[in-house]
């Protein structure tokens, strides 16, 4: 949906440097088409199979992205109060959220029983208990899976790699028999479910088909045990090009790849897709501050740094850089850098690209998931604007943060 037209960077049918010009910058743009595009391309792979495709909302959780799934009928996976929050502001069905993560407060449980959301993802014994006593002084009986814990390697960053034995995630696949188990004398739960998710940025799906394989074989057990199994959850992690040399399969192509295991089987399939939902529906727009030369190298200092986008300083993570307008020039190697006062702030390192002048607006691609969601007011700057693309037309979803936004709820 980015693509360039008499060499100017447009979003579907809106060119970049309106939004920027108009917006200021750092600004994140995203595209509707692209994030309708590849829930639509989920949801039409899995046609023929019961399914609930669960976004999973810390990618990105801005209300009019939410909302734009929502009004599709798309569920989501939660991890928090707040995204629980967010999800029905932006219109979500409760009836299709899951809860995952490993540790849900007692206030967060009881606002999920009493939204009526779907599903608890659990990831220990404790949760377990917590759940079942909540549910009780409520009255309800609420539905869980086990997030097991296949100890499959993801061949992903170690930092976002979560099915090995020794991560924090789920609950070992070889005891999940005897907790489902000793479950049974919860009497406020009951067991609907086995979930498992292995990692994020997953380029080659092997390990995903393996995990899945392994959940499937002690789902036929479970149900064999007498537990009434009616859904499995393979998460998310399906990974996304970055750039030209990542391999990423399509999101068809990778549910072709699972369909043979899951028809059938008389389940409910759910996925949690969060980054091949919406990381190439977005960019980040910023402008060129400086250019510096040190004996050693070449800065292009911009006004996007690490607070707005942590993704290459915490995860070396490479996003490419795209003139708004392309033109011809001296082709140079440059570290491009923010203003914050880190060796660590940097958006690319050794980068080659053509030499921006002072006031050139760029975009860094692929920053849709884990973009603004993981942006902080480090160095005090405050979060940048938020747009929504759709068509020719586009709008702001999110207001720049100001300086009374920095202190809001302090006090002297
Ligand atoms: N389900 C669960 C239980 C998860 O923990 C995650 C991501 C997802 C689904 C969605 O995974 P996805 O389809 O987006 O790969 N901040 C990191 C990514 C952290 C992912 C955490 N869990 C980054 O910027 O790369």
């Amino acid at each position: 949906m980015f693509h360039y037209e008499n060499e100017q960077l447009l979003c579907e049918q809106t060119g970049l440097d309106e939004i920027a010009r108009a917006t200021g910058t750092p600004c994140y743009v995203y595209s509707s088409a692209a994030i309708l595009g590849a829930y639509r391309a989920y949801h039409t792979a899995l046609s023929g199979i019961p399914h609930v495709i669960c976004y999973a909302v810390k990618a990105n959780s801005t209300l009019a992205v939410l909302a734009l799934l929502a009004k599709e009928g798309c569920g989501f996976d939660i991890v928090s109060g707040g995204e629980l929050y967010r999800v029905l502001k932006a219109g979500g069905d409760p009836a299709r959220v899951v809860f995952s993560g490993v540790g849900k407060t007692s206030e967060e449980i009881e606002f999920a029983l009493r939204s009526g959301i779907c599903n608890f993802n659990c990831e220990s014994e404790g949760e377990l208990a917590e759940i079942d006593a909540v549910a009780g002084r409520l009255g309800v009986t609420a539905r869980f899976s086990l997030r097991v814990n296949p100890d499959v390697d993801a061949v992903t960053h170690p930092y976002i790699s979560t099915g090995l034995r020794d991560h924090k995630f789920g609950i070992d696949i070889a005891d999940a028999p005897a907790v489902y188990g000793r479950a049974r004398a919860f009497t406020n739960l009951r067991a609907s479910g086995v979930s498992c998710h292995i990692g994020s940025q997953i380029l080659d799906y092997a390990p995903i088909l393996e995990a899945a394989g392994k959940v499937l074989d002690l789902i036929e057990r479970l149900r064999a045990e007498g537990h009434g199994i009616d859904h499995v959850d393979l998460g998310g992690g399906l990974g996304i090009a970055y750039q030209e040399a990542d391999n990423a399969p399509g999101i068809g192509e990778f549910i072709a790849a699972l369909r043979g295991r899951l028809e059938g089987a008389g389940l409910t399939v759910m996925v949690e897709p969060g980054r091949s939902i919406v990381g190439n529906a977005g960019v980040l727009l910023t402008k060129v501050l400086y250019r510096k030369q040190s004996p050693a190298k070449e800065f292009v200092i911009v006004d996007a740094a690490m607070n707005d986008l942590i993704r290459p300083a915490l995860y070396k993570a490479h996003h490419e850089i795209l003139p708004l307008r392309r033109e011809a020039g001296l082709e140079i190697v440059a570290d491009v850098v923010g203003p914050v006062c880190e060796t660590g702030d940097f958006l690319a390192r050794d980068r080659s690209l053509t030499a921006p002048r002072q006031g050139d607006f760029l975009a860094i691609a692929s920053a849709g998931a884990y973009g603004f969601v993981q942006a902080s007011n480090y160095n005090s700057r405050p979060r940048p604007a938020e747009v929504l693309v759709e068509g020719g037309e586009w709008r702001v979803v999110r207001k720049r943060e100001t300086p009374e936004d920095l202190i809001n709820g302090e006090t002297l």
